[in-house]
């Protein structure tokens, strides 16, 4: 086209190589300007900005100042940071204590390098670009032995190296599969594993976001079809410090309340009140602990939320009361579509104070979802969030505890699947279309649930389970991993996508145990949900039209099997319960992959088919058909097997039987878990506390006991119980002491029971320094009550 008028079209300047974007181009002017560092640059205006001395943002806007302000998953200001500039001809350094970012200036690359020097994030011969279209692009080198991990839910494997993914929260019934790309969250967020150390990097933009690892060229990118290039790089050193530096922006998962970590049962539908006290007596008769049973959208009258269907539920507030007093909640759907029905209350307050989405000429935006057409609300107005949290008190006053947002991609029954993108949102009165806010909509609504829930409960904690949402999700909401199906295929790609949600900043997530849709089986409900036992988030359900899956539809031995890993998630509700405070504080999540405590293992890098709990304790389910055995792999260290206490040596793949009741658990030595007993649900007081301690060669291992009311938020005034015990052993004695931290609330048990797994030549014992009693068991192992 060189010999027409487009050799001379404005729109020509230097082009990224093999794509339609042009290259950022040369710095032409630096300074700094109150807290930032400004770079006005050939084809746009870069900004870098630090929020502490290992974290620091790159925003880049082709055709004004880039805009700092509004993210809808930062919720940390830029901190003061001592940085110092140096400016040469060629090159701008700016140095933190534990990063520093070197910008070459024709053409603009930035360099991101960590305190010993080492390169962290670089650009080559591509660097920031954006297209005529408006859409920005980011390209970075990438080294052959690094590993990715995080993108939020993704179908696949672990590691995300060689996989191109797109960011676009979307309602996806049809089969999940290696390359379904697009589901339900949407979290622009990955982890770099490079030779044992780690970095981060966050690309916040809500609208379509695209990733490209496919690294062959040397180089992988991130973009975006509309919005900023607005990037964050974490610089570690480690996958934690990572992990904690991404959860210091975006926020870290409040700790829920104990009955969200139970076993919850759910189906599409529970139709009636007659069916829900049916199904909770079964419960209560077969003695299988349940904390939570779901309704489904049937509950409602013809779908309008905030109401339930008098013919089905006559009487909703006794139903719940009832049930909380067995120990049991509800926690029904909410979907974001409001029916367009004119005598309906929330749709007439929704359309008198305009609550709706609507399109730039005024008129509100309609789509059909369960109730045939409805308005959305717009969530991303405070006036909105208001409303809608403090409707959710139709709820609340029938004594209701918990709400499961479902549909809040937002999903549609149309082509697109979706809102029409270009529906405007009011945004606090900085408008923006749909397109550029689409993956906000299901983070928002869960903004506005779960403060809402949270004020009308008056000092408990709510619940939320979500679908959709973007990062920060986990500030509100845990989240499922929507409609999979009873497959064998979608048990195993629920772990990794888990460990990725995980390592994703969303330590409360889980799939459907059994699988939504499709027919399940006995086999596989059994093997699902011995899963299920170690998913932070454990709930069975399943679609219309499916067989039935409560634990007992497929006979006495899957009950009896089924019923033995519920219960087992109860015995290890202490230790869940603190690994969950752990998470609340940290941001590390509670189901995590190997590779995130083992990064300089290669047998690691891409292990998907088994987890660990914590830091301590491997879970490698079963995840075939028909099969009775398996390998694990243990890394280095020695490994007991939880069963059998026997002490395997690690630093190598081992076979292990795994008839269909047994589910291989691995505790690594000199480690100790917190057990409690089975019982009908968390309601139920816990007088068996446990502190189970597995000795090996060091046979020294130590523990902080954390228990709270699992209720309030009394916890963040400081009422909890914390205990340190140290257990070691030496020349046949053993030595046990133990510091109170924290004695402002009073646990429900008054003894711990110390079980010492491998005490095999333990002769005498003694408890702060006094001699105490012990109990010898065949197999090495010794028990010791101390008080609380
Ligand atoms: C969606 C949800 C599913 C729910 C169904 C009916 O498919 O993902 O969990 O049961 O809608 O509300």
């Amino acid at each position: 086209m060189q010999d027409t008028s487009f050799a001379i079209h404005p729109g020509n300047k230097q082009q990224i190589e093999g794509t339609n974007h042009h290259d950022i181009g040369n710095v032409r002017s630096f300074k700094k300007k109150e807290g930032r560092f400004v770079f006005e640059c050939d084809n746009g205006t870069v900004n870098v900005l630090f929020y502490s001395d290992s974290v620091a943002r790159v925003v880049m806007n082709q055709k004004q100042d880039p805009v700092l302000e509004g993210s809808f998953a930062v919720i940390k200001e830029p901190g003061y940071v001592d940085v110092s500039v140096q400016e040469k001809d060629e090159e701008v350094t700016l140095t933190a204590q534990e990063m520093s970012l070197h910008v070459l200036k024709a053409p603009m690359r930035i360099t991101f390098k960590d305190s010993d020097g080492q390169i962290i994030v670089g650009e080559g011969k591509k660097g920031m670009g954006h297209s005529h279209e408006g859409k920005v692009i980011c390209y970075k080198e990438a080294l052959p032995y690094e590993h990715y991990y995080g993108f939020g839910e993704k179908t696949g494997f672990l590691d995300k190296k060689g996989e191109k993914m797109t960011m676009w929260n979307t309602d996806v019934y049809a089969p999940h599969n290696p390359e379904t790309d697009a589901l339900y969250q949407s979290i622009p967020f990955f982890l770099t594993l490079r030779g044992g150390r780690a970095h981060g990097l966050f690309f916040d933009n809500t609208g379509k976001t695209h990733f490209n690892m496919r690294t062959e060229a040397g180089t992988y990118s991130f973009s975006g079809d509309s919005g900023q290039m607005d990037y964050y790089v974490m610089a570690g050193p480690g996958m934690k410090e990572v992990l904690s530096q991404y959860t210091s922006l975006t926020g870290t998962m409040p700790l829920p309340p104990k009955w969200a970590l139970g076993f919850h049962q759910s189906r599409y539908s529970y139709e009636t009140e007659e069916e829900v006290r049916e199904l909770v007596g079964n419960f209560l008769e077969k003695s299988i602990p349940v904390d939570a049973i779901y309704l489904d959208i049937h509950y409602m009258d013809g779908y309008r939320v905030f109401t339930f269907d008098e013919d089905r539920f006559p009487n909703a507030k006794q139903l719940v009361a009832d049930l909380k007093e067995q120990g049991i909640r509800l926690v029904p759907i909410v979907d974001p579509g409001v029916k367009e029905d004119p005598e309906y209350e929330a749709y007439q307050e929704g359309v008198h104070d305009d609550r709706f989405c609507k399109y730039i000429e005024g008129n509100v935006y309609y789509g059909d979802v369960w109730p045939g057409n409805s308005a959305f609300p717009d969530f991303t107005s405070d006036s909105v969030q208001k409303w809608w949290g403090g409707k959710h008190k139709f709820y609340s006053d029938l004594g209701i505890e918990g709400i499961w947002n479902d549909m809040n991609e937002p999903a549609v029954f149309n082509e697109t699947k979706t809102m029409d993108t270009k529906v405007m949102h009011d945004n606090n009165g900085n408008p923006k279309t749909h397109r550029e806010l689409h993956n906000i909509y299901g983070l928002k609504m869960g903004e506005a649930t779960y403060e809402g829930m949270k004020n009308n409960l008056e000092g408990k904690r709510t619940f939320l389970l979500t679908r959709a949402g973007y990062a920060g999700v986990q500030r509100y909401a845990s989240v499922w991993t929507g409609d999979n199906r009873s497959f064998w295929e979608h048990l195993q790609l629920a772990l990794p996508m888990c460990m990725n949600l995980g390592m994703s900043g969303v330590p409360f997530c889980g799939p459907d145990v059994g699988g939504f849709a499709h027919d399940a089986n006995g086999q596989l409900l059994a093997r699902w949900t011995q899963f299920g036992t170690f998913t932070p988030y454990f709930r069975n359900h399943s679609a219309i039209g499916t067989l039935r899956q409560e634990p007992w539809s497929f006979g006495e031995d899957v009950e009896a099997n089924v019923k033995k890993y519920i219960d087992l998630r109860y015995i290890w509700m202490p230790h869940l319960y603190k690994l969950f405070r752990d998470a609340s504080l940290t941001g590390l999540p509670v189901m995590r992959p190997l590779v995130f405590e083992y990064p300089e293992d290669k047998n690691t890098f891409n292990l998907s088919d088994q987890f660990m709990i914590g830091d301590n304790v491997i879970v490698a389910p079963i995840t075939t058909p028909d099969t009775e055995h398996r390998v694990v792999y243990l890394p280095g260290g020695e490994w007991v097997n939880y069963w059998t206490d026997d002490i395997q040596e690690g630093g190598r793949h081992i076979m292990v039987e795994a008839p269909l009741d047994t589910l291989p658990i691995f505790v690594k030595a000199d480690t100790v878990v917190a057990h409690g007993s089975p019982k009908q649900s968390t309601a139920v007081k816990e007088d068996n506390f446990q502190l189970h301690a597995y000795f090996g060669k060091i046979a020294e291992a130590s523990y902080t006991i954390y228990e709270d009311d699992g209720e309030t938020f009394g916890y963040e005034n400081g009422e909890a119980f914390e205990k340190s015990v140290n257990l070691s052993y030496d020349s046949d004695v053993l030595t046990i002491t133990t510091e109170d931290l924290n004695t402002r609330f009073t646990p429900d048990w008054s003894e711990i029971t110390i079980v010492i797994h491998g005490a095999f030549d333990v002769t005498e014992a003694a408890l702060n320094g006094r001699n105490v009693e012990m109990e010898k068991l065949d197999g090495g192992k010794l028990v010791i009550t101390v008080s609380r």
